[in-house]
């Protein structure tokens, strides 16, 4: 066998993950012990902090003083076992957008934490979505198991009934609540006992070897029995772990523990590193793009606008896909043969705004720029490549926008159009009438949008609400019947920043109805960036 480059070597030891979950599930705590873990922070305490200050503002104006900080804990790095571990954070709670999905499309897998009293809640599901499109592994979590929450094997049923694959317990949980024991490791066939508290790290757990060992049956009676009666049970009905599946999307191994109480981490982190995929090839619009190829290759996945609005300073955040970034490389984007200085690009080392000499692929580097870099850029040290998958995803939230000036009509239309591009939100021209609409996932799009084009553009906007609530963009194989479509609902059909026609509609059943009128248009709920 012929000998690894260094570019193949880096890949190998890459993993870049982001956590999906529902608010309150407790992704801020696991994140955090996951941090500690790996060495990378000394205190714990400082993501939460950070997340804290946040909840505290509800306006606009507070949370752009958080920017800088939300920018560099965007992002975070770690070095775990040897590996390079990059985990994206998915904006949750106020903050849910389009960029909460796109970050998904720049990770090669997902770990999924689930609070064991709530089971699968509805933003998790959303963001499952997501994974499921894109095939994306996912690793489960399922967390608080020191309270009172569900029966483990009706959590198991409820998330394969969701997920739509078999679920394969690693660890099965003895007892709950004040009478959590720890959990049974099924591969290493050893029981772990819970022991409460944040203080400890790795290395200081104990754990009694052996299913038949009577200290356990002694220790843990009924629970144990419970749990025996569970496992055997689980045994019997999963299928045995399948890796091929799991990369494959097609299967999900389960965790159980108490992220507060570090409990279960480990084997979360140990997961990712034996389990979850280095970064892969790519698929390119004009050819195959290999992961360990020499020349640099990456992706604009997320645009973020950074603290100083007077300068329209903005973060592009690239993914990398192949080669190697270092530091003073001209880069090109593929859109407009542009060149691109990067002396200047930050890296991500948990929570720390550095600037980065060196980086790989499955790396995440940030590019500051004032407004060169739109959304989906690819770029590359010169070949033209455009990278596909980098989708727009059906608004589900409705405004329409008026200038209070009339005079600053110019200036509302530049706006909207920078802030379309960079995907802050997403902007349709009505088909029949002049009003513009504000499309978005989450409703602080439109307080964004709102403050933004007050302090960067100059104009006072009005929002008002509409009856829209879901949105699909058409197709037709036939120009003429698509037309006809169109011109049958007119007042229905917008146009998108790329003037791709949509559907809006307030209800599903006139999805429905318009899709049985005619059956030779298809409704996407996403929209890849052409
Ligand atoms: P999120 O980022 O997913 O929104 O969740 P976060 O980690 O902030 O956790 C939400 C709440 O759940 C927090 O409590 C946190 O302390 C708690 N929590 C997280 N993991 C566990 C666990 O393993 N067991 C138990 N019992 N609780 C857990 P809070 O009261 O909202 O905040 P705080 O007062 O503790 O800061």
């Amino acid at each position: 066998m012929s000998e690894a480059s260094p570019i193949e070597r880096e890949v190998a030891r890459r993993r870049t993950f982001a956590i999906i979950s529902h608010p309150d599930a407790g992704k801020t705590t696991l994140t955090e012990k996951l941090l500690l873990f790996a060495g990378a922070i000394h205190i714990a305490g400082s993501v939460k902090a950070r997340k804290a200050s946040r909840h505290a503002t509800s306006d606009w104006m507070e949370i752009e003083k958080q920017r800088g900080i939300s920018v560099a804990s965007s992002v975070m790095q770690m070095e775990y076992r040897d590996c390079v571990i990059n985990l994206l954070d998915t904006p949750g709670h106020q903050d849910f957008s389009e960029d909460t999905y796109r970050v998904l499309t720049a990770v090669d897998a997902a770990l999924m934490v689930i609070d064991g009293a709530n089971g699968v809640e509805s933003q998790t599901l959303r963001l499952l979505e997501v994974c499921r499109a894109r095939n994306t592994p996912i690793i489960t979590f399922i967390n608080k198991f020191d309270r009172e929450v569900q029966e483990p094997l009706s959590l198991i049923d409820e998330i394969e009934r969701t997920l739509g694959m078999p679920a394969v317990p690693f660890t099965w949980p003895v007892g709950m609540g004040k009478g959590f024991g720890g959990v049974f490791d099924m591969p290493k066939n050893r029981m772990r006992v819970f022991r409460a508290g944040e203080e400890r790290v790795s290395g200081e757990e104990e754990s009694i070897d052996g299913r038949d060992n009577p200290e356990i049956a002694a220790r843990f009676d009924t629970r144990w029995e419970h749990a025996q009666h569970d496992i055997e049970l689980v045994e019997m009905a999963a299928p045995a772990f399948d890796r091929e599946a799991f990369l494959a999307g097609k299967q999900t191994p389960v965790f159980f523990g108490s992220a507060i109480n570090n409990f279960g981490v480990q084997e979360v982190l140990d997961a990712l590193v034996d389990m979850a995929p280095p970064p892969g090839d790519r698929t390119a619009i004009q050819r195959y793009v290999h992961v360990d190829e020499p020349k640099f290759s990456g992706v604009v996945f997320k645009i973020q606008a950074n603290m100083d609005p007077a300068h329209r300073d903005r973060v592009a955040f690239v993914r990398i896909c192949s080669g190697r970034f270092d530091r003073g490389m001209k880069l090109k984007i593929s859109r407009n043969g542009k060149e691109l200085r990067t002396n200047n690009v930050v890296s991500f080392l948990s929570q720390s705004r550095e600037i980065v000499d060196e980086a790989f692929p499955g790396d995440i580097i940030g590019i500051p720029n004032h407004g060169l870099l739109q959304l989906g850029d690819t770029l590359t040290e010169g070949e033209v490549l455009q990278f596909t998958g980098l989708p727009f995803f059906a608004p589900e939230l409705f405004q329409t926008v008026e200038v209070k000036d009339p005079l600053r009509t110019k200036q509302l239309r530049t706006g909207l159009g920078q802030l379309g591009e960079e995907g802050a939100i997403q902007v349709f021209r009505p088909h029949a009438g002049t009003m513009i609409l504000l499309g978005a996932v989450g409703t602080l799009q439109f307080e964004v949008v709102q403050h933004r084009l007050k302090t960067e553009y100059g104009v006072e906007a009005r929002l008002g609400s509409t009856n829209y609530r879901l949105a699909r963009w058409v197709t037709c194989e036939d120009p003429n019947i698509l037309k006809r479509f169109i011109d049958a609902n007119a007042h229905r059909i917008a146009y998108d920043v790329v003037d791709a026609p949509t559907f809006l509609a307030s209800h599903s059943a006139e999805l429905q109805v318009a899709g049985e009128r005619y059956p030779e248009v298809k409704f996407h709920a996403l929209r890849e960036h052409a």
